[in-house]
Protein backbone atom coordinates (compact mmCIF):
# COMPACT_ATOMS: atom_id res chain seq x y z
CA UNK A 1 0.00 0.00 0.00
CA UNK A 2 1.06 3.59 -0.86
CA UNK A 3 0.07 6.88 0.26
CA UNK A 4 -1.89 7.62 -2.91
CA UNK A 5 -3.84 4.48 -1.74
CA UNK A 6 -5.49 6.12 0.54
CA UNK A 7 -3.41 6.08 3.54
CA UNK A 8 -1.35 9.17 4.89
CA UNK A 9 0.89 9.60 8.04
CA UNK A 10 -0.86 11.91 11.04
CA UNK A 11 0.28 14.12 13.08
CA UNK A 12 2.41 12.97 16.21
CA UNK A 13 -0.40 14.19 18.79
CA UNK A 14 -2.79 11.93 17.49
CA UNK A 15 -0.56 8.82 17.36
CA UNK A 16 -1.28 5.50 20.31
CA UNK A 17 1.86 6.27 22.67
CA UNK A 18 -0.39 6.79 25.79
CA UNK A 19 -0.72 4.95 28.26
CA UNK A 20 -3.83 3.30 27.18
CA UNK A 21 -2.95 3.18 23.45
CA UNK A 22 -5.68 2.76 20.13
CA UNK A 23 -8.44 1.00 20.88
CA UNK A 24 -10.76 -0.31 18.55
CA UNK A 25 -13.48 -3.03 18.45
CA UNK A 26 -14.89 -5.30 15.52
CA UNK A 27 -17.28 -8.42 15.09
CA UNK A 28 -17.17 -11.44 13.18
CA UNK A 29 -18.53 -11.62 9.68
CA UNK A 30 -20.10 -14.95 8.55
CA UNK A 31 -19.83 -15.30 4.85
CA UNK A 32 -22.80 -16.24 2.69
CA UNK A 33 -20.51 -16.75 -0.62
CA UNK A 34 -17.59 -17.97 0.44
CA UNK A 35 -13.94 -17.52 0.36
CA UNK A 36 -11.53 -20.55 -0.14
CA UNK A 37 -8.73 -20.51 -2.21
CA UNK A 38 -5.65 -17.92 -2.37
CA UNK A 39 -4.15 -16.96 -5.77
CA UNK A 40 -1.41 -14.89 -3.89
CA UNK A 41 -0.50 -15.72 0.13
CA UNK A 42 2.08 -13.30 0.83
CA UNK A 43 -1.40 -10.43 -0.50
CA UNK A 44 -3.85 -12.29 0.47
CA UNK A 45 -5.77 -12.53 -2.80
CA UNK A 46 -8.57 -14.47 -3.06
CA UNK A 47 -9.60 -16.29 -6.49
CA UNK A 48 -13.15 -15.78 -5.89
CA UNK A 49 -15.46 -12.91 -4.95
CA UNK A 50 -17.20 -13.09 -1.34
CA UNK A 51 -20.10 -11.98 0.50
CA UNK A 52 -20.91 -11.88 4.09
CA UNK A 53 -23.12 -10.09 6.90
CA UNK A 54 -21.31 -8.75 9.96
CA UNK A 55 -22.72 -9.74 13.16
CA UNK A 56 -23.64 -8.08 16.38
CA UNK A 57 -22.27 -10.70 18.78
CA UNK A 58 -18.60 -12.01 19.85
CA UNK A 59 -16.75 -8.87 19.54
CA UNK A 60 -13.13 -8.78 19.56
CA UNK A 61 -11.65 -5.82 21.40
CA UNK A 62 -8.01 -5.06 20.50
CA UNK A 63 -5.88 -2.16 22.03
CA UNK A 64 -2.31 -0.99 20.06
CA UNK A 65 0.03 0.94 22.22
CA UNK A 66 3.64 2.15 20.39
CA UNK A 67 5.96 1.73 23.57
CA UNK A 68 9.12 4.19 22.30
CA UNK A 69 12.44 2.53 22.91
CA UNK A 70 10.78 -0.94 23.48
CA UNK A 71 12.95 -3.94 21.76
CA UNK A 72 10.13 -6.22 20.82
CA UNK A 73 6.25 -6.51 20.28
CA UNK A 74 4.48 -7.94 23.22
CA UNK A 75 0.77 -9.69 21.95
CA UNK A 76 -1.66 -10.44 24.49
CA UNK A 77 -4.83 -12.69 23.64
CA UNK A 78 -7.08 -12.77 26.09
CA UNK A 79 -4.63 -11.60 29.13
CA UNK A 80 -2.23 -14.03 27.87
CA UNK A 81 1.00 -13.63 26.45
CA UNK A 82 0.80 -14.92 22.18
CA UNK A 83 3.76 -17.06 21.15
CA UNK A 84 4.71 -19.33 17.99
CA UNK A 85 2.14 -18.98 14.97
CA UNK A 86 -0.21 -16.71 16.19
CA UNK A 87 2.82 -14.11 17.84
CA UNK A 88 4.30 -14.22 14.63
CA UNK A 89 1.16 -13.57 12.34
CA UNK A 90 0.53 -10.78 14.68
CA UNK A 91 3.71 -9.00 14.43
CA UNK A 92 4.00 -9.60 10.83
CA UNK A 93 1.32 -8.00 10.30
CA UNK A 94 2.37 -5.15 12.76
CA UNK A 95 5.31 -4.55 10.32
CA UNK A 96 3.34 -3.91 7.55
CA UNK A 97 1.61 -1.19 9.52
CA UNK A 98 5.31 0.11 10.64
CA UNK A 99 6.30 -0.11 7.47
CA UNK A 100 3.40 2.06 5.66
CA UNK A 101 4.75 4.33 8.63
CA UNK A 102 8.15 4.54 8.71
CA UNK A 103 8.61 3.79 12.33
CA UNK A 104 10.46 0.87 14.04
CA UNK A 105 8.80 1.39 17.70
CA UNK A 106 7.77 -1.53 19.18
CA UNK A 107 3.68 -2.29 20.42
CA UNK A 108 2.21 -3.63 23.05
CA UNK A 109 -1.11 -5.31 21.70
CA UNK A 110 -4.27 -6.64 23.61
CA UNK A 111 -6.77 -8.52 22.19
CA UNK A 112 -9.95 -9.64 23.97
CA UNK A 113 -11.86 -12.08 21.52
CA UNK A 114 -15.24 -12.96 23.26
CA UNK A 115 -15.47 -15.85 19.93
CA UNK A 116 -14.29 -19.08 20.37
CA UNK A 117 -10.55 -18.96 18.45
CA UNK A 118 -10.15 -20.88 15.37
CA UNK A 119 -13.48 -22.95 15.59
CA UNK A 120 -14.70 -21.48 11.88
CA UNK A 121 -16.37 -18.64 14.05
CA UNK A 122 -14.23 -16.05 11.91
CA UNK A 123 -12.16 -15.16 14.95
CA UNK A 124 -9.59 -13.78 12.70
CA UNK A 125 -11.85 -11.16 10.47
CA UNK A 126 -13.35 -9.50 13.84
CA UNK A 127 -9.29 -9.91 15.27
CA UNK A 128 -6.99 -8.41 11.97
CA UNK A 129 -10.10 -6.14 11.79
CA UNK A 130 -10.04 -4.45 15.41
CA UNK A 131 -6.21 -4.72 15.08
CA UNK A 132 -5.86 -3.08 11.27
CA UNK A 133 -7.98 0.03 12.80
CA UNK A 134 -6.25 0.17 16.47
CA UNK A 135 -2.35 -0.57 14.61
CA UNK A 136 -3.28 2.50 12.15
CA UNK A 137 -4.59 4.73 14.98
CA UNK A 138 -1.74 4.11 17.27
CA UNK A 139 1.11 4.50 14.29
CA UNK A 140 -0.43 7.75 13.39
CA UNK A 141 -1.84 6.90 9.90
CA UNK A 142 -5.08 8.11 7.99
CA UNK A 143 -6.69 5.37 6.06
CA UNK A 144 -9.91 5.32 4.64
CA UNK A 145 -12.38 2.31 4.67
CA UNK A 146 -11.40 0.80 1.47
CA UNK A 147 -7.39 1.39 2.41
CA UNK A 148 -8.47 -0.24 5.99
CA UNK A 149 -10.24 -3.15 4.53
CA UNK A 150 -7.29 -3.81 1.88
CA UNK A 151 -4.86 -3.90 5.34
CA UNK A 152 -7.11 -5.72 7.17
CA UNK A 153 -7.09 -8.44 4.22
CA UNK A 154 -3.40 -8.88 4.69
CA UNK A 155 -3.92 -10.21 7.98
CA UNK A 156 -6.86 -12.23 7.27
CA UNK A 157 -9.00 -12.70 4.28
CA UNK A 158 -12.30 -12.53 5.78
CA UNK A 159 -11.25 -9.83 8.03
CA UNK A 160 -11.45 -7.44 5.09
CA UNK A 161 -15.01 -7.71 5.13
CA UNK A 162 -15.29 -6.95 8.85
CA UNK A 163 -14.52 -3.84 8.18
CA UNK A 164 -18.15 -2.63 7.35
CA UNK A 165 -21.74 -3.50 9.16
CA UNK A 166 -24.36 -5.74 7.74
CA UNK A 167 -24.20 -7.05 4.16
CA UNK A 168 -20.71 -7.26 2.53
CA UNK A 169 -19.24 -7.54 -0.77
CA UNK A 170 -15.45 -8.79 -0.78
CA UNK A 171 -14.05 -8.43 -4.05
CA UNK A 172 -11.14 -10.67 -5.32
CA UNK A 173 -9.58 -7.84 -7.41
CA UNK A 174 -8.09 -8.99 -11.02
CA UNK A 175 -5.10 -8.27 -13.44
CA UNK A 176 -2.04 -7.66 -12.00
CA UNK A 177 -0.87 -8.65 -8.88
CA UNK A 178 -0.37 -4.75 -8.10
CA UNK A 179 -3.90 -4.30 -9.75
CA UNK A 180 -5.55 -6.91 -8.16
CA UNK A 181 -3.87 -5.88 -4.58
CA UNK A 182 -5.08 -2.33 -5.48
CA UNK A 183 -8.59 -4.09 -6.50
CA UNK A 184 -8.92 -6.17 -3.38
CA UNK A 185 -11.17 -4.71 -0.69
CA UNK A 186 -14.56 -4.87 0.56
CA UNK A 187 -18.03 -2.81 0.68
CA UNK A 188 -21.00 -2.67 2.00
CA UNK A 189 -23.78 -4.02 -0.65
CA UNK A 190 -27.09 -2.73 -1.57
CA UNK A 191 -30.15 -4.82 0.02
CA UNK A 192 -33.24 -4.18 0.72
CA UNK A 193 -34.73 -4.09 4.36
CA UNK A 194 -35.03 -7.91 5.64
CA UNK A 195 -35.26 -9.16 9.21
CA UNK A 196 -32.40 -11.69 8.76
CA UNK A 197 -30.85 -13.69 12.00
CA UNK A 198 -27.86 -15.97 12.13
CA UNK A 199 -28.55 -18.35 14.87
CA UNK A 200 -25.15 -19.85 16.00
CA UNK A 201 -24.91 -23.38 16.79
CA UNK A 202 -21.57 -23.70 18.83
CA UNK A 203 -21.13 -27.81 18.73
CA UNK A 204 -17.53 -27.70 19.34
CA UNK A 205 -15.41 -24.21 20.61
CA UNK A 206 -11.93 -26.11 20.29
CA UNK A 207 -9.43 -24.92 18.12
CA UNK A 208 -9.29 -26.63 14.37
CA UNK A 209 -7.09 -29.70 13.57
CA UNK A 210 -6.84 -28.24 10.22
CA UNK A 211 -6.21 -24.41 9.89
CA UNK A 212 -8.04 -22.72 7.17
CA UNK A 213 -5.09 -21.05 5.03
CA UNK A 214 -3.37 -25.05 5.11
CA UNK A 215 -6.87 -26.48 3.90
CA UNK A 216 -7.41 -24.17 1.32
CA UNK A 217 -4.04 -24.38 -0.08
CA UNK A 218 -4.12 -28.05 -0.34
CA UNK A 219 -8.16 -27.77 -2.06
CA UNK A 220 -6.42 -25.16 -4.73
CA UNK A 221 -4.27 -27.48 -5.13
CA UNK A 222 -5.57 -31.34 -5.77
CA UNK A 223 -9.08 -31.08 -5.33
CA UNK A 224 -10.61 -31.79 -8.33
CA UNK A 225 -13.85 -30.23 -7.58
CA UNK A 226 -12.72 -26.62 -6.76
CA UNK A 227 -12.39 -25.33 -10.28
CA UNK A 228 -16.47 -25.84 -10.60
CA UNK A 229 -17.31 -24.80 -7.06
CA UNK A 230 -15.28 -21.75 -7.70
CA UNK A 231 -17.18 -20.76 -11.44
CA UNK A 232 -20.65 -21.66 -9.68
CA UNK A 233 -19.51 -19.59 -6.78
CA UNK A 234 -19.35 -16.66 -9.11
CA UNK A 235 -23.07 -17.50 -10.25
CA UNK A 236 -24.02 -17.72 -6.91
CA UNK A 237 -22.57 -14.02 -6.15
CA UNK A 238 -24.82 -12.61 -8.78
CA UNK A 239 -27.51 -14.14 -7.60
CA UNK A 240 -27.19 -13.32 -4.18
CA UNK A 241 -26.58 -9.45 -4.94
CA UNK A 242 -29.64 -9.60 -6.89
CA UNK A 243 -31.97 -11.18 -3.40
CA UNK A 244 -30.62 -9.17 -1.76
CA UNK A 245 -31.95 -5.40 -3.70
CA UNK A 246 -34.80 -8.04 -3.74
CA UNK A 247 -34.92 -8.45 0.00
CA UNK A 248 -36.24 -12.03 -0.65
CA UNK A 249 -34.41 -13.67 2.35
CA UNK A 250 -35.40 -17.41 1.20
CA UNK A 251 -33.44 -16.88 -2.01
CA UNK A 252 -30.41 -15.77 0.22
CA UNK A 253 -30.59 -18.78 2.26
CA UNK A 254 -31.19 -21.19 -0.66
CA UNK A 255 -27.98 -19.49 -2.23
CA UNK A 256 -25.31 -19.32 0.88
CA UNK A 257 -26.79 -23.34 1.61
CA UNK A 258 -25.65 -24.23 -1.61
CA UNK A 259 -22.52 -22.39 -1.60
CA UNK A 260 -21.40 -23.61 1.25
CA UNK A 261 -22.05 -26.75 1.00
CA UNK A 262 -20.48 -27.02 -2.02
CA UNK A 263 -17.54 -25.41 -0.50
CA UNK A 264 -17.31 -28.39 1.96
CA UNK A 265 -17.75 -30.81 -1.11
CA UNK A 266 -14.44 -29.71 -2.36
CA UNK A 267 -12.54 -29.89 0.84
CA UNK A 268 -14.20 -33.37 0.91
CA UNK A 269 -12.11 -33.56 -2.91
CA UNK A 270 -9.14 -32.75 -1.84
CA UNK A 271 -6.51 -35.11 -1.04
CA UNK A 272 -5.82 -36.21 1.41
CA UNK A 273 -9.60 -34.80 2.30
CA UNK A 274 -10.18 -32.37 4.80
CA UNK A 275 -13.62 -32.95 6.78
CA UNK A 276 -14.88 -30.23 9.03
CA UNK A 277 -18.36 -31.39 9.71
CA UNK A 278 -18.56 -33.49 12.84
CA UNK A 279 -21.60 -36.01 13.48
CA UNK A 280 -23.16 -33.23 15.54
CA UNK A 281 -22.86 -30.72 12.80
CA UNK A 282 -24.71 -33.03 10.48
CA UNK A 283 -27.32 -33.36 13.43
CA UNK A 284 -27.62 -29.61 13.35
CA UNK A 285 -28.57 -29.72 9.46
CA UNK A 286 -31.11 -32.64 10.08
CA UNK A 287 -32.80 -30.11 12.15
CA UNK A 288 -32.61 -27.37 9.51
CA UNK A 289 -34.16 -29.55 7.17
CA UNK A 290 -36.49 -30.28 9.57
CA UNK A 291 -37.67 -26.65 9.79
CA UNK A 292 -37.82 -26.50 7.00
CA UNK A 293 -40.36 -28.91 6.28
CA UNK A 294 -42.46 -27.60 9.10
CA UNK A 295 -42.83 -23.85 7.22
CA UNK A 296 -39.35 -22.16 9.02
CA UNK A 297 -37.12 -20.31 6.72
CA UNK A 298 -33.80 -21.74 7.63
CA UNK A 299 -30.80 -22.23 5.72
CA UNK A 300 -27.39 -23.60 6.69
CA UNK A 301 -24.06 -22.63 6.52
CA UNK A 302 -20.53 -23.73 7.74
CA UNK A 303 -16.91 -22.45 7.87
CA UNK A 304 -13.58 -24.28 8.55
CA UNK A 305 -14.99 -26.05 11.29
CA UNK A 306 -17.94 -27.67 12.80
CA UNK A 307 -20.14 -25.27 14.19
CA UNK A 308 -23.25 -24.69 11.93
CA UNK A 309 -25.34 -20.92 11.41
CA UNK A 310 -28.46 -20.76 10.40
CA UNK A 311 -29.96 -18.04 8.22
CA UNK A 312 -33.77 -16.95 9.37
CA UNK A 313 -35.85 -14.13 10.04
CA UNK A 314 -35.48 -12.58 13.59
CA UNK A 315 -39.33 -13.04 14.13
CA UNK A 316 -38.11 -16.94 13.72
CA UNK A 317 -34.78 -17.02 15.83
CA UNK A 318 -36.27 -18.28 19.20
CA UNK A 319 -38.08 -20.84 17.97
CA UNK A 320 -35.26 -21.78 15.47
CA UNK A 321 -32.75 -21.79 18.25
CA UNK A 322 -34.62 -23.66 20.37
CA UNK A 323 -35.35 -26.44 17.79
CA UNK A 324 -31.15 -26.19 17.48
CA UNK A 325 -30.48 -26.23 21.32
CA UNK A 326 -32.54 -29.39 21.50
CA UNK A 327 -30.01 -31.26 19.33
CA UNK A 328 -27.00 -29.63 19.84
CA UNK A 329 -26.70 -31.24 23.66
CA UNK A 330 -23.93 -29.64 25.15
CA UNK A 331 -23.41 -27.39 22.78
CA UNK A 332 -23.83 -23.39 23.02
CA UNK A 333 -26.39 -21.78 20.98
CA UNK A 334 -26.56 -18.15 19.87
CA UNK A 335 -28.53 -15.63 18.09
CA UNK A 336 -26.64 -12.96 16.12
CA UNK A 337 -28.19 -9.88 14.02
CA UNK A 338 -26.92 -8.06 11.64
CA UNK A 339 -24.14 -5.92 13.51
CA UNK A 340 -21.88 -2.60 12.88
CA UNK A 341 -18.64 -2.15 11.21
CA UNK A 342 -15.26 -1.64 12.99
CA UNK A 343 -15.02 1.33 15.27
CA UNK A 344 -12.47 2.86 17.49
CA UNK A 345 -13.11 3.84 21.26
CA UNK A 346 -13.93 7.05 22.18
CA UNK A 347 -10.47 8.32 24.34
CA UNK A 348 -12.80 8.69 27.43
CA UNK A 349 -13.14 4.89 27.34
CA UNK A 350 -9.61 3.65 26.83
C1 LIG B 1 -14.42 -20.70 5.36
O1 LIG B 1 -10.15 -15.49 6.35
O2 LIG B 1 -9.75 -17.32 8.04
O3 LIG B 1 -14.55 -18.76 6.73
O4 LIG B 1 -7.19 -15.49 4.74
O5 LIG B 1 -6.13 -17.64 5.38
O6 LIG B 1 -6.76 -15.99 7.15
P1 LIG B 1 -7.07 -16.56 5.78
O7 LIG B 1 -8.46 -17.30 5.89
P2 LIG B 1 -9.81 -16.90 6.61
O8 LIG B 1 -10.78 -17.88 5.82
C2 LIG B 1 -12.14 -17.84 5.97
C3 LIG B 1 -12.73 -18.92 5.17
C4 LIG B 1 -14.18 -19.20 5.44
C5 LIG B 1 -15.07 -18.56 4.39
C6 LIG B 1 -15.26 -17.07 4.48
O9 LIG B 1 -15.22 -16.48 5.57
O10 LIG B 1 -15.51 -16.49 3.41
Amino acid sequence: MRAEDGVGVVTESRRGSAVGGVRAVAHPNIALVKYWGKRDEGLVLPRVDSLSLTLDIFPTTTSVCVVPGAVGDVVRLNGVPASGEVLGRVCGFVDLVRGLAGSSERVVVDSVNTVPTGAGLASSASGFAALALAAVGAFGLEVDARGLSRLARRGSGSASRSVFGGFVVWHAGSGSLVEADLGSFAEPVVAAEMDPALVVAVVDGGPKAVSSRVAMRRTVATSPLYGPWAASSAVDLVEMRAALVAGDLEVVGEIAERNALGMHATMLAARPGVRYMSPASLTVLDCVGQLRRDGVLAYATMDAGPNVKVLCRQVDAEQVAKSVREVVGDGAVHIARPGRGAYLLPEDDR
